[in-house]
């Protein structure tokens, strides 16, 4: 696998937060909330990227990651190239791999990667030449490190540093999801006190993802006490069919209620990566209540991004 550390232990490229050392994972998110000002456009940009250019090269749909990046690098001042896939040469048959070098041969230096395959993003890093630096923006199942680190940061935001004391649920389709993943990395790694996982067990993963933590199917048992309720969306996109009986069935038995939400500790929060099947996996009630961190977490994307992309390319 692609070396995301260079030979003094710094960051070349963001692929994973798996076995990323805690003190890079806290060292970014310290950052990020310094810089949070700017990147929400309440301060001047910065202008570590000048003459820098990023390009965000998206195999798969986004609406946070890639508006949140661009926002990002154009508040460090970079040149921002947004790659779309549904109406360059890719429509002809050309590989990531080719885009990407004749990208990099334009002069751009930074790269931000979204693809459907499970370690497309570590493979065009190994291509990449001296000096070009690959963020994962989410790759099949597998990965999504940003996602991952603006989760952490919206917790900490909320609960404090100390995640020894926390009690965190994450619920749903565990199976699909590259956030499950990252973030069940990221928690363990800053040591959580407590992760509960939830899902009817054909959305569960039965390899080593879950080690360690308190699974279940029973959602009401494992809401009681709990500090936070990350909520996962159903991946339809990368689901077979019949892995889920019916939406409704689905929402009765893993849907997150206001009624539910009162099971967890009266200071809980809820987080959900986004976008939202309201009325499957949570109500709108509960998504806009006052529990609710999830336009939180979408401002924090973009203070995380500023964060990887000046650590990266700075
Ligand atoms: N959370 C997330 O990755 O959203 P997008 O797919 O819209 O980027």
């Amino acid at each position: 696998m692609t070396e995301q550390l260079d030979s003094d232990g710094r960051l070349r490229h963001l692929l994973t937060l798996e076995n990323l050392p805690r003190e890079i994972i806290c060292r970014l998110l310290d950052r990020a909330g310094q810089i949070r000002d700017t990147a929400l456009g309440r301060t001047q940009r910065r202008n570590s990227l000048d003459g820098t250019t990023i390009c965000t090269l998206f195999f798969e749909p986004s609406t946070r990651t890639r508006s949140s990046f661009q926002i990002a690098a154009q508040r460090l001042c970079a040149d921002v190239l947004n790659f779309d896939a549904s109406t360059s040469s890719t429509r002809k048959g050309e590989t990531a791999r080719d885009t990407l070098k004749n990208l990099e041969a334009m002069g751009v230096r930074g790269f931000v990667v979204r693809h459907s395959d499970d370690g497309a993003v570590a493979a065009l890093a190994e291509a990449a030449g001296e000096g070009t630096a690959l963020v994962n923006a989410g790759d099949g199942r597998s990965a999504h490190p940003t996602q991952g680190l603006l989760d952490m940061l919206t917790l900490r935001q909320a609960k404090g540093a100390d995640f020894s004391r926390l009690k965190v649920l994450m619920v749903g389709d565990v199976a699909h999801s590259r956030v499950a993943r990252t973030d069940l990395h990221a928690l363990r790694t800053l040591g959580a006190g407590e992760i509960r996982v939830c899902g009817p067990r054909s959305l569960l993963p039965d390899d080593a993802t879950l080690d360690g933590c308190v699974v279940g199917e029973d959602f009401d048992a494992l809401l009681e006490g709990v500090d936070a309720v990350m909520m996962l969306r159903l991946q339809r996109e990368r689901m077979e069919e019949g892995l889920v009986s019916s939406l409704d069935d689905y929402h009765r038995d893993y849907g997150l209620t206001a009624q539910r939400l009162a099971r967890a500790a009266a200071d809980a929060v809820v987080l959900h990566p986004g976008p939202i099947n309201r009325g499957v996996e949570i109500t709108d009630e509960v998504a806009d209540g006052p529990q609710s961190l999830v336009l939180r977490q979408v401002s924090n994307g973009v203070a995380i991004r500023m964060a990887v992309l000046e650590a990266l390319l700075g």
